[in-house]
């Protein structure tokens, strides 16, 4: 059996969690809830994650995968239909840049929402936030002009990612307001969010 230490916050765990469902395989995984910040680890896997992050997932022989990357991967090839979400071929190297795309979207979302939930205001950089979201901007612009074509494929993980990705900012960013200016990606996410394994994993 596996164990995945997650949090219901987590776009990273939402990751997981929809390919799980899209893959049929959530009874294979037994949650373990974990809890803490980057101020105070409370329950989060160090003894398993030297970096202390979630997801980790923890195998029967007690190897210990992270990140969300690592663990998809890993629970796709597990799956008999998994391989779907990682074509064979060219168009591999997109879904992974689209993967990677949307991974870039959080790695800057995440730590924005920490220091705008963290520090006292006092403490908070008005300009590194501005800049922080000004990667967002580019990436969001990105995919509004260069990727609809490709979203618009079959399922694949760079659609996956990139959908916890749009709920993530709606979840803890919403007064940036994404869609403004980017309709052909919010009419995307509005179809792709209705999707079982979507509706089934929203951030609590
Ligand atoms: C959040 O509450 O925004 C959050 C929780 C866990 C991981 C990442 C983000």
């Amino acid at each position: 059996m596996l164990t995945l230490h997650y949090s219901h916050a987590s776009p990273y765990v939402r990751k997981v969690l929809v390919l799980l469902h899209e893959t049929g395989q959530l009874d294979t995984v037994t949650m373990k809830q974990a809890t803490g910040t980057p101020l105070e680890p409370g329950s989060l896997p160090v003894g398993i994650n030297p970096l202390g992050k979630i997801p980790t997932l923890e195998r029967a022989d007690g190897c210990a995968l992270y990140d969300s990357r690592v663990i998809c991967r890993y629970l796709a090839e597990r799956a008999p239909d998994g391989q779907r979400l990682y074509p064979d071929g060219a168009r591999l190297w997109e879904v992974l840049t689209l993967e990677a795309t949307a991974e870039g979207i959080l790695d800057v979302a995440v730590p924005m929402r920490y220091e705008m939930a963290l520090r006292p205001a006092s403490q908070q950089s008005p300009a590194w936030l501005e800049a922080q979201w000004s990667k967002i901007a580019r990436s969001l612009d990105a995919l509004e002009s260069r990727w609809m074509g490709h979203l618009a494929g079959p399922v694949c993980m760079g659609q996956i990612a990139t959908g916890c990705a749009l709920g993530y900012l709606d979840f803890r960013h919403d007064a940036r307001q994404w869609r403004d200016g980017r309709p052909a990606l919010a009419d995307w996410f509005a179809r792709f969010a209705a999707r079982p394994s979507m509706k089934a994993t929203g951030p609590s």
